[in-house]
């Protein structure tokens, strides 16, 4: 079983033990939150992460109001959990054999009766045809905010249901602009920025600051607002990204090395799907396998290219997120016992017992909070080499 796999399962465990017992959401989960310049390739990193093509993309602006999306495990009729999709958030991941896995091509026309999306603005319809989600993102941004280039701080909100992946937000948001074009306003460029502080303002979001690897860091926009909010960079993630369209005999290698502006996080450098890969309709599984093998056989990079790649992000993705939640977990852990304690003496009082359907839901959480302290000592003994915090 795979290192995600696992996250997933526990994690959700964790999660489904504290709402049986009437606790929603006890694990205040990150967002995952892009930044960077307009076409840096924003919108194709979050869709690599997810695994699954249903988001706008293009040259010019495309992405034009925030779209909120809401990732929710929900088990599958079929009691199967994971899977090549796994959220792809796994993105192939964190499999031992990156290549090995990718046979299911988790974009079908079609996903299945097992997942699908929702719109917070169309409430009750679902949509299993991912193509289809993406067409209503692109009506429902033009319906806020023109065809003409306008932009909203109005969020689209998005939710997936699916057993494959792990209970996340991520938000998708515009690029920094500065010259208006269309129906801008001519503040474009202080009403995005506004727009973006928003969202990676807060203290739980993990940004992705989206540089394209043939521009000049030093220009950087994302990089430098994510440094006005999170100065020790401390959940800034640099992310390079086409790193297939450099010149030849450049590369990111001094970047990686942390000699150009060093980012304690660091960098990963990853290669999306070109405009004409979209317009081909090239499948993300084949696109992930063109970018491995890119790096794998690049001079610059094929020593090092197991920290290459979107898979590379996701499990770093993933390493910051087993912090954060082993961060709360004591806390977690004492809430229950507290609870548990309180539980039990009032219903003594009451001149009752616990029943023991209620002390095994209480005991299921702890057994589960146990066996994920454990699975991640044991993630972080084997990986703790790849993450600089
Ligand atoms: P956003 O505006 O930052 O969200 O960027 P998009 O994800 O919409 O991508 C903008 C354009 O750049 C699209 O035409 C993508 O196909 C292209 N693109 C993004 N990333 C890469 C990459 O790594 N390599 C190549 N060749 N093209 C990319
Ligand atoms: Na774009
Ligand atoms: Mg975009």
């Amino acid at each position: 079983m795979t290192m995600d796999t696992n996250l997933i399962k526990t994690i959700n465990k964790l999660q489904d033990a504290f709402t049986a017992v009437g606790v929603a959401n006890p694990i205040d989960l990150p967002q995952i939150t892009v930044i960077g310049s307009q076409s840096s390739g924003k919108s194709s990193v979050l869709e690599n992460i997810v695994g699954r093509d249903f988001l706008p993309r293009g040259t010019g602006i495309v992405t034009r109001r925030p779209l909120v999306l809401q990732l929710i495990n929900r088990p599958s009729s079929t009691g199967e959990v994971g899977g090549v999709a796994a959220a792809e958030f796994n993105a192939g991941a964190v499999k031992e054999e990156p290549s090995s896995g990718v046979s299911t091509p988790p974009n079908g026309p079609s996903s299945g009766a097992d997942e699908w999306g929702e719109f917070l603005h169309i409430p009750g319809k679902k949509f299993s045809n991912f193509d289809e989600i993406r067409e209503e993102i692109v009506k429902e941004t033009d319906a806020k905010t023109g065809k003409n280039a306008g932009i909203s701080p109005e969020p689209i909100n998005l939710r997936i249901y699916s057993p494959n992946v792990l209970t996340l937000t991520l938000v998708d948001l515009p690029g920094l602009t500065k010259v208006p074009v269309g129906d801008q306003p001519k503040d474009i460029e202080k009403q995005i920025r506004d727009m973006l502080m928003k969202f990676i303002t807060k203290n739980n979001a993990i940004i992705l600051a989206v540089t394209a690897g043939n521009t000049d860091l030093a220009n950087s926009d994302g990089l430098k607002l994510a440094r006005e909010v999170d100065p020790d960079g401390v959940r800034t993630i640099g992310v390079l990204t086409k790193i297939d369209l450099m010149d030849q005999g450049t590369d990111v290698v001094d970047i990686l090395a942390g000699r150009v502006i060093p980012l304690r996080l660091g960098y990963v450098p990853v290669i999306n799907r070109g405009q004409r890969d979209i317009e081909n309709k090239k499948k993300i599984t084949v696109a992930l396998e063109g970018e491995r093998s890119f790096f794998e056989n690049h001079p610059s990079y094929k020593s090092k290219a197991q920290y290459c790649g979107t898979p590379f992000l996701a499990r770093k993705l993933n390493m910051i997120l087993m912090h954060h939640i082993r961060n709360t977990l004591p806390e977690i852990k004492a809430k229950i016992q507290a609870g548990l304690v309180k539980y039990t003496q009032e219903l003594a009082q009451l001149g009752d017992v616990l029943t023991e359907d209620q002390t095994s839901q209480s005991n299921v959480i702890l057994n589960v909070i146990t066996e994920f302290t454990n699975e991640y000592r044991t993630i972080i003994d084997g990986t703790s080499n790849e993450i600089t915090s």
